[in-house]
């Protein structure tokens, strides 16, 4: 059931490769929620997914952006703001991508160039993002920047490889973006952890359906869903969470708060 609570606000969401695609189900919310909005995502990913039926369902200009240069991110603002009639109430920058992980090179043998290559596209990105904003005064006063984490930028879950210091790296941009937005603009920014999620990228990492079965078991709660995870979002994109910025948000369904659970002790039993 909606409820209007985006009335009004204009967006921009990064990130709908497929429907699986977390910003998939936050652009499907933020829609039902009343929120208008463009999409963007890497030209490439445009021509391998289906963004385009998104785009007609949430009635939503699609521009093309690399999330890593800065021209395309300044067309993007600018587009943005002609099209939706004003400036940007919220951000949703969904971006992880790791050629390391992708083509499973070993920790120990890590290729530094895509090293470089992961934490450009998968957190500096994020930084990039918020400076063009900045620079083209695009935001809002009491606006709302979101990027995705894992808790892998924490803990150390061995398959996750050089993604974990991408995160490690995304939360802390928001956290100093955070602190220099809300002075600023009272923009607030922060990032969500999500639980374990069967999409195109989640499932890029080795050993995928293990661990997502131990998050579930490991959690109280059970792993939240890419639907519980729009709902969150979008939540932080309202009026209703306006005092909380440069904060790292749990949404796990308990598993960062968990040393075990019945579930993994029977499991372990076994
Ligand atoms: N799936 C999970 O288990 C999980 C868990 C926690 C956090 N996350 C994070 O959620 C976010 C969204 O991932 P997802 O799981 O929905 O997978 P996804 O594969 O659907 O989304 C990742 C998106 O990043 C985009 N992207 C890659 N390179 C880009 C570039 N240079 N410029 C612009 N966009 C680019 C891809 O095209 C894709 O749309 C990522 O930050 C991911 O790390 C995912």
């Amino acid at each position: 059931m909606a409820h209007q609570l985006l009335k009004g606000k204009r967006g921009i969401i990064f990130g709908a490769l497929d429907e699986r695609s977390i910003a998939w189900k936050v652009a499907q919310v933020a829609h039902d929620e009343g929120a208008s909005f463009t999409l963007t995502n890497a030209p490439i990913a445009l021509r391998m997914g289906t963004i385009n039926e998104l785009a007609k369902a949430c009635n939503a200009e699609v521009i093309p952006a690399d999330a890593t240069s800065v021209e395309d991110l300044e067309n993007l603002f600018n587009k943005s703001v002609d099209i939706l009639g004003g400036k940007i109430d919220f951000v949703l920058h969904s971006i992880g991508m790791s050629p390391n992980v992708r083509k499973g090179k070993d920790y120990g043998d890590l290729n530094y160039d895509w090293l470089q290559k992961t934490l450009d596209v998968s957190a500096i990105s994020f930084h990039k993002v918020m400076q063009t904003a900045e620079k083209l005064d695009a935001m809002n006063e009491w606006g709302s920047i979101m990027g995705l984490s894992y808790i892998a930028a924490q803990r150390t879950f061995p398959d996750y490889s050089d993604m974990a210091h991408a995160k490690a790296m995304l939360e802390s941009i928001a956290r100093s973006y955070g602190e220099r937005f809300g002075r600023l603009k009272n923009v607030r920014v922060n990032t969500i952890s999500q639980s374990p999620t069967m999409t195109t990228a989640g499932t890029g990492v080795g050993g995928f359906d293990v661990f997502y079965n131990y998050a579930d078991k490991m959690s109280p709660l059970g792993n939240a869903t890419a639907e519980d995870c729009a709902k969150y979002c979008v939540m932080f994109f309202s009026d209703f969470t306006r005092m909380v910025t440069m904060q790292n948000l749990m949404h796990d369904g308990g598993f960062s708060s968990s040393g075990i659970t019945d579930a993994l002790i029977e499991e372990l039993k076994k």
